[in-house]
């Protein structure tokens, strides 16, 4: 495929660069929704599960599948959405995710029984599987290189935040124990969001990937603002299509260093889920009540917990770039090992009365921004700077499968591991998890910060130690071209 030569009759005019970025914004926003819907879907249970267990008269293990279906299903959605995402393209799968959305949340607003409720809240998880692979995809194609990691970032603390609305108006409506509105009431945010993915354009680079290289370029000029930047950028995008013609399993037998990094990614992944943070964001309610705190406070609290998450990850946003990611990661590991630790401890100790209410509360908190800080963004961040561009969708769909999977075993048998070892034991193992992150991190992770991709790749070819893929290259043995690989999954 040629592209015809840029047009210098098409200087850009500041006013159309600034209508062209408008648009990648509101585009890149309204695919955000998606993140809101994954936050609303995944935190609305926290609240719930105590209503809808007694309704449902749902024992221990029967809550356990209730809250652990939607892991389930978000593991298959998110593999199946790289077909779905490549044949219907990412606004497709968003769309399609909305349609689940919309499906589960009657399903389970409205579940007469336990096997309804779990097959709603399966519905609920393969859209959000579609959702989590779609949404970045789609937002990191249509907004600007130079804007794409900071766009990506916000879409995760959109997340934290539709988890804490889920849990503020859980707390609104634990007054009166009405848990169908609970999760009935987030048909209004799925609505709107099956509507706005209808109005977005399709991503020019999934554009291009079919051949419609008319349209790919339509779009490109709606969001670039600019004739000339548009026919540049389908330039650059399909030079990058051809690099990436090989498949990432051929990559995976032939590079013991894309080897390397993929299992680094899996092993993120499941390490931030045995982190024990969705624990905390799904059964803080019914830990804090065996806890001798009021229903309505243990949704309070758990709320705070929502808000500590939101604020913490805002912050990493910031200081990611600046700090780095080693640092951040070191740091979160050893405030959630300690947090935890010392929670446990609280625990077997059979501490009472206020101060023992309030040490409760401090140590959940300080876990929930310690993870915040680190190991909630930095695998989702590392994960895509870290694999070579030819295998990136592979490792992407795989790390991201191992953290539903991790996510759905954490939460199926919480409960009943905590009956057997009790609610000390499973904060010391919790606390156990978090320390071998740390050591992950100190003997693996590679500091990225400020590395092109392109630099980054070369080294994972080289098969490099892991800690070193991140040290920028020398400048002559850079490859000098100053370019950046972009940052997210590539091929559909
Ligand atoms: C994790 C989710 C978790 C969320 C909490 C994300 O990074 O992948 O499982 O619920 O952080 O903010």
């Amino acid at each position: 495929m040629t592209t015809a030569p840029p047009d210098p009759s098409c200087q850009p005019d500041p006013e159309s660069l600034r209508q062209g970025r408008q648009n990648a914004f509101l585009f890149a926003g309204a695919a955000g929704l998606a993140g809101l819907m994954f936050g609303l879907d995944t935190g609305v249970i926290a609240g719930a599960l105590k209503f809808m267990g007694a309704e449902l008269h749902a024992a221990d293990r029967a809550q356990e599948w209730i809250v652990s279906s939607l892991m389930l299903g978000a593991a298959g959605g998110s593999l199946l959405a790289i077909p779905v995402s490549k044949h219907r393209g990412r606004r497709g799968a968003m769309f399609y995710a909305g349609l689940l959305f919309l499906i589960g949340t009657a399903l389970c607003s409205l579940a007469p029984s336990i096997p309804v409720m779990i097959a709603g809240r399966v519905f609920l998880g393969i859209g959000v599987g579609f959702a989590s692979f779609s949404a970045p995809l789609y937002i990191a194609e249509i907004t600007e290189k130079s804007r794409r990691g900071k766009m990506i970032s916000i879409y995760q603390l959109v997340i934290t935040g539709g988890m804490l609305l889920a849990l503020l108006s859980d707390s609104l409506l634990s007054y009166g124990g009405h848990w169908r509105w609970m999760l009935g009431i987030l048909a209004v945010p799925t609505i709107i969001f099956i509507l706005a993915t209808t109005q977005v354009p399709y991503s020019p680079r999934w554009l291009a990937m079919q051949g419609r290289k008319h349209e790919a370029h339509g779009v490109l000029q709606k969001v670039r603002g600019s004739k000339q930047r548009a026919t540049e950028e389908l330039n650059r995008i399909e030079q990058n299509l051809k690099k990436t013609s090989g498949s990432g399993l051929a990559l995976l037998k032939s590079s013991p260093g894309f080897r390397k990094t993929f299992t680094l990614g899996i092993l993120l992944q499941m390490f931030q889920q045995l982190a024990g943070i969705n624990i905390l964001l799904y059964y803080a309610p019914h830990i804090l009540e065996n806890l001798h705190f009021s229903a309505q406070a243990a949704v309070w609290c758990t709320t705070l917990l929502g808000l500590a998450n939101m604020v913490a990850t805002g912050a990493a946003i910031l200081l990611i770039d600046r700090w780095g990611r080693r640092p951040l990661l070191l740091l979160s590991t050893i405030i959630a090992t300690i947090s935890l630790a010392l929670f446990g401890l609280l625990l077997f100790s059979h501490a009472g009365g206020s101060f023992a209410g309030v040490a409760i509360i401090t140590l959940l908190v300080v876990f929930t921004l310690g993870f915040a800080t680190g190991e909630g963004p930095i695998p989702w961040t590392m994960c895509t700077e870290i694999q070579p561009l030819q295998g990136r969708s592979l490792a992407i769909a795989c790390s991201t499968f191992a953290n539903w999977i991790t996510n759905w075993l954490i939460s199926n048998v919480f409960l009943s591991v905590m009956s057997v070892i009790g609610d000390y034991g499973i904060f010391w193992l919790l606390s156990g998890f978090n320390a071998v992150f740390f050591l992950i991190a100190y003997f693996l992770v590679p500091e990225t910060k400020g590395c092109s991709l392109e630099e980054i790749e070369q080294r994972v070819k080289a098969n490099l130690p892991l800690r070193e893929i991140g040290l920028p290259l020398s400048p002559s043995k850079s490859s000098g071209t100053g370019q950046t690989v972009p940052s997210t999954p590539q091929k559909g």
